[in-house]
């Protein structure tokens, strides 16, 4: 479990279920995601499966994502194996989905430089992409928001979408810019 200013970032319970369907189940949502088409209820209790089992099984994965203060379901951020692009394999992506009433707030960001503070500070990755589709402009901030750097522009051979990989190494984040306001020296 991480918790962050807003958020506390957890493994998944049975409970998610509903509020993960119904952001899954917005078309605004799920836009950019595969050939943007949105998810049943059955596909979103076996894809909590799949998430847990690779907690389960490598130690990481995508965290079920709540807000500090009620204890709401938000959505996810988090790390998994960006199989649909075996171009960039072997590697490990960060990723992020909210539901829209959540959206700019600067929630995602938020919880994806604590998911990289543990991606690196505590499973000890040499590196992390990310990967959003051309269009996405949100994902695609927070992708340069966290300090990453553009890799390349390729094409995901499961929706024939274009996309763009962005990756950060351990050694960009040892050398981060400290984010609290330091005392400037006069
Ligand atoms: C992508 C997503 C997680 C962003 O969540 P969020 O909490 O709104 O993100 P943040 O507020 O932390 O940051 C978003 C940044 O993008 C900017 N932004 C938002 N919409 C944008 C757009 N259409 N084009 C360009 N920038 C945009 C925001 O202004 C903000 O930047 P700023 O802080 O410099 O102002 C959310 O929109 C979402 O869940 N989208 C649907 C799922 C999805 O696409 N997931 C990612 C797949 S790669």
């Amino acid at each position: 479990m991480l918790s962050t200013e807003r958020l506390v970032l957890r493994r998944w319970r049975p409970e998610d279920l509903g509020p993960f369907a119904e952001m899954c189940a917005d078309p605004e949502v799920m836009r950019w995601i595969g050939n943007g088409g949105v998810r049943t209820r059955g596909e979103c209790a076996n894809a909590i499966a799949a998430f847990e089992r690779a907690w389960d099984d490598r130690g990481f994965g995508l965290f079920a994502t709540e807000l500090q203060a009620s204890g709401r379901f938000i959505g996810f951020v988090g790390l998994s194996i960006p199989a649909f692009l075996p171009e960039i394999l072997p590697s490990v992506e960060i990723g992020w989905r909210l539901a829209a009433n959540q959206w700019r707030k600067g929630l995602a960001t938020e919880g994806a430089r604590a998911v990289i503070d543990f991606g690196f500070g505590r499973i000890g990755l040499t590196r992390i992409v990310s990967i959003h589709q051309v269009g996405n402009g949100a994902s695609e901030r927070i992708m340069e928001k966290l300090g990453m750097r553009f890799e390349r522009a390729t094409v995901d051979p499961s929706c024939s979408r274009p996309v763009r990989v962005w990756e950060i190494t351990r050694s960009d984040w040892e050398q981060r810019e400290p984010r609290a306001t330091q005392p400037t020296a006069l």
